[in-house]
């Protein structure tokens, strides 16, 4: 006989930036800025990432995409990379995700990749600290969770590795 378990999480949407807590709605304008200098020629989808660390910091980053496609990064990950190899012992205490594009019109949240849920995951279990995360389009609604764990239930991470 098997079990049945429901996994659930919470999100929470807020219709624009003006009503968001003011520290996520700098964090979203720091991302926003640091979208327009991401490289991405080959898709045009200017992805832009802010961090902001326990000690207060900003650390920015945006996509670098690659002729050879599967180089490239995320700006999540470039964003995070920076902020914990030059603050290894400081916790990343929240992430916001932002696009711009020339093609499209981007009007729902951009949510993480795999691969970076699976980073942002990794310094929360690093710091024993939950992430919270805030994520918009170009323009419209913003969605915001507590812990990037909610982005990846069932994830693989250290545990498994003792
Ligand atoms: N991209 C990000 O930077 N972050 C995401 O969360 C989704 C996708 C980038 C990768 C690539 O340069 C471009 O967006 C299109 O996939």
């Amino acid at each position: 006989m098997s079990i049945r378990k429901d996994i659930i999480i919470s999100i929470e949407e807020f219709k624009s930036q003006t009503e968001l807590p003011d520290q996520d709605a700098d964090l979203l304008s720091a991302a926003r800025e640091n979208a327009k200098k991401a490289y991405a020629p080959y898709s045009n989808f200017q992805v832009g990432a802010a961090v902001l660390l326990a000690n207060g910091q900003i650390i920015t980053g945006n996509n670098q995409e690659n002729a050879a496609y599967p180089s490239g990064l995320c700006a999540e990950r470039v964003a995070l990379f920076y902020a914990q190899s030059k603050y290894p012992d400081v916790a990343v205490k929240a992430i916001a995700v932002t696009a711009i594009s020339s093609k499209i019109d981007i009007s729902s949240p951009i949510p993480p990749c795999g691969a970076c849920r699976q980073v942002l995951t990794e310094y929360e279990n690093r710091h024993h600290s939950p992430m919270r995360v805030i994520l918009q389009g170009e323009r419209g609604s913003i969605v915001t969770l507590n812990s990037a764990s909610d982005l990846l239930p069932l994830k693989f991470d250290s545990e498994f590795l003792k």
